[in-house]
């Protein structure tokens, strides 16, 4: 079959043709770096689907191997569904997924490689006891899905949480097992939010409160706080909370700072589903990754000849003030940094541009810092503005501000009529600034017919004491990918431009705010093409 590249990301994880979703049991095992996800062997919409399989030893360059796990047994012969690896002592990988069984029930199973000692694990066996975890006992089959990766406690038990929902609350179903394989349902689940729905690829993990390591899962102890996250079938976003995880009564009790409700704290404000973590005991981090879905018709899909992007890896961290947590994209990514362009001190007038020009900018990794002199001029915040994305709405980039809007525009055309504005704005709030993230791709493409949301977080800073604020897009055809204040908001959107596409594609720092900012610092790199998967 035919397929486009004109959109293809060039480092962006993608096999090279169909449908992709969510990752699956990404783990480090002897050096190397195992993605699976969720794939559809035949075409470029969801179905038939399957875990498929590649290896790494950076993430960043990728090589595709055969499906690891496909429908073969009557416990998943309609379709192998998301779930997680958990290396077992005596290191050992074991994969946790839900497969869909013949009265299409959402039943969980277990897998081990075939053969430790091949570097690739290719073939991976699924015993005849499965299911492992069956939905009985009131639980809705249909509602039953995505086992986490394990942690293992004090008295022996393994411990894992399956994403469910009853009526429409949505929750961890938790179970606990003494040899992993014979699954007991806890009489409580580690946490559920009425109004929520069904909780999908459910994540629990451990972050320090201090320091830069990551945790492994099943550490405890002080000075450790816990991550829950859900992604919402209802909203089709993620939200996370932080708090305390008391081991003893299995009980996860989520701090006042973080609502989950719709309302909360995520990883990623723009398109991003389904993530998970893992613990990469090589380089002693925790790794995020995600599904960032196409946003343009299921008939493009289909005439691309593929849908669906993985994000770039990101490494967690806390926070040092405990609210949230910080992303940034793994070190590695730069490696493939190539021609740079930079500017330095350069004040963007009021109403002002820049066009950053020297490097293929529709293949990009930028980072900017800019210098705020004065905030006076900011715009009084209004206290019924309470949710982000709607306020990023309101006033998007062409809207005129005080401080702000000022930013990036990616894949902009020559004369800009195409453009995915990034940008930032700060309000005067009672006791404090306010400052705001947004993704306005409203012109990212003349092309109709194309979904282009306008999405928006805040960003947890202390503008008036720092008086800078610093931005990094990853730009790559059809995906922006942006980091706001060192990682504290990330937005992630899809778009197509249909002019500023390849060579033609431009990039300007902007400011559309009334006072003067300035850039302390701008680099830019043209970036290199990894191994991608064969491609
Ligand atoms: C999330 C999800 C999971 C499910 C998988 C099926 O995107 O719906 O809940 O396991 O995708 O592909």
């Amino acid at each position: 079959e035919v397929v486009d590249n004109k959109y293809r990301t060039q480092f962006h994880f993608q096999p090279p043709r169909n449908w992709i979703n969510d990752p699956n049991g990404p783990m480090y095992y002897n050096g190397i770096y195992h993605l699976f996800y969720q794939y559809n062997p035949y075409g470029a919409v969801w179905g038939n689907i399957v875990w498929a399989h590649s290896v790494s030893t950076d993430m960043i360059n990728w090589k595709a191997l055969e499906p690891a796990i496909y429908p073969s047994k009557p416990f998943d012969v309609n379709g192998c569904w998301s779930g997680s690896a958990t290396i077992l002592p005596g290191n050992k990988p074991a994969i946790l997924y839900t497969g869909i069984d013949p009265q299409n029930r959402q039943v969980q199973n277990i897998a081990f490689p075939k053969n430790l000692s091949d570097p690739y694990l290719r073939e991976w066996v699924k015993p005849d006891y499965n299911p492992i975890i069956a939905p009985v006992n009131g639980i809705n089959a249909s509602a039953f899905r995505d086992p986490t990766t394990a942690w293992h406690g004090p008295d022996g038990h393994w411990r894992l949480v399956i994403g469910s929902k009853r009526k429409h609350r949505g929750m961890a179903i938790m179970y606990r097992s003494r040899d992993f394989i014979h699954w007991i349902r806890a009489k409580h689940p580690l946490h559920s939010a009425n109004g929520t729905g069904m909780w999908e690829c459910p994540d629990f993990y451990p972050v320090a409160t201090q320091g830069k390591l990551g945790v492994d899962t099943s550490e405890y102890g002080a000075g450790l706080k816990y991550v829950l996250k859900a992604s919402l079938d209802l909203t089709r976003y993620e939200y996370y909370t932080l708090g305390y995880y008391l081991r003893d009564v299995d009980k996860y009790v989520p701090d006042g700072t973080s609502a989950d409700d719709g309302s909360g704290l995520r990883y990623d404000y723009g398109n991003f589903y389904a993530s998970k973590t893992f613990y990469d005991a090589g380089k002693k981090r925790r790794v995020l990754l995600g599904w960032s879905n196409e946003s343009d018709s299921r008939q493009d899909d289909v005439s691309k000849g593929w849908a669906g992007i993985q994000i770039i890896p990101r490494v967690v961290l806390l926070d040092s003030n405990e609210r949230q947590l910080i992303q940034w994209p793994i070190k590695e990514l730069e490696t493939l940094r190539g021609k740079l362009v930079s500017v330095q001190k350069k004040k963007i007038k009021s109403g002002g541009s820049l066009e950053i020009s020297g490097i293929m900018a529709s293949q990009a990794d930028v980072e900017v810092a800019f210098e705020l002199s004065s905030l006076e001029k900011a715009e009084l915040f209004d206290a019924s503005w309470t949710d982000p994305q709607k306020l990023c709405e309101l006033k998007g980039a062409d809207v005129k501000g005080g401080v702000g809007p000022f930013g990036l525009l990616a894949l902009a055309s020559a004369n800009r009529q195409e453009q995915t504005a990034v940008f930032f704005r700060i309000f005067k709030g009672l006791n404090s600034f306010v400052a705001l993230m947004c993704h306005d791709p409203s012109k990212s493409s003349l092309r109709p017919g194309l979904y282009k949301p306008i999405y928006g977080g805040w960003v947890d800073v202390d503008i008036q004491k720092n008086g800078k604020l610093s931005l990094r897009s990853l730009i790559d055809h059809s995906v922006v990918e942006s980091f706001g204040a060192e990682g504290r908001t990330c937005i992630t959107s899809r778009v197509y431009p249909s002019l500023a596409v390849g060579n033609a594609a431009h990039l300007f720092v902007f400011n559309n705010g009334e006072e003067d900012v300035k850039v302390s610092e701008l680099k830019a790199w043209e970036m290199r093409k990894p191994l991608m998967n064969g491609i």
